[in-house]
């Protein structure tokens, strides 16, 4: 089926000036890019947007590093768009991630890897609601 899924290039990519780059595997992958934004994350988006893994131990990390530089977030466009994306991103560990992926490519740490994809459907559903409002969506 037709989907959205919700990406973010993370402050270790934009920091490398990597967000044309991350965008060339996106698009040569067949996903369409149909919203993008660069923000500077707040504290309290941050852990409104990460609020499942809040009892983990890098909670606190995650959060810090996702608003210590700007990010990009994404709306991706495709046929099953929410598998795709995670196929091209590579798993989250790049020291696990297949050849030719985003996090093999880029990543520099489990924690540093570069990109967000949203999981499921409903999760897609609430991160796109998060950070980006129906007009600004152009598919
Ligand atoms: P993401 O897909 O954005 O969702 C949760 C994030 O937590 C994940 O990517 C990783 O970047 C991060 N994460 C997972 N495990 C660890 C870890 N052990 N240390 C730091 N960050 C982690």
């Amino acid at each position: 089926a037709l989907e959205r899924t919700f990406s973010i290039i993370k402050p270790d990519a934009t920091n490398r000036n990597l967000t044309g780059a991350v965008n060339a595997v996106i698009e040569k992958a067949g996903l369409r890019i149909v919203a993008q934004k660069r923000i500077r994350m707040t504290q309290e988006q941050a852990e409104t947007f990460y609020a499942v893994h809040k009892e983990r131990p890098f909670f606190g990390e995650l959060v810090s590093f996702m608003v210590s530089a700007p990010v990009v977030v994404q709306v991706l466009e495709g046929e099953n768009a929410i598998a795709k994306y995670r196929e091209v991103m590579g798993a989250t560990n790049p020291a696990n991630a297949a050849d030719g992926t985003i996090r093999k490519l880029y990543a520099l740490s489990v924690g540093e890897n570069s990109v967000h994809g949203s999981d499921a459907p409903e999760t897609a559903r609430i991160e796109i609601a998060q950070f980006f409002a129906g007009n600004e969506i152009a598919g």
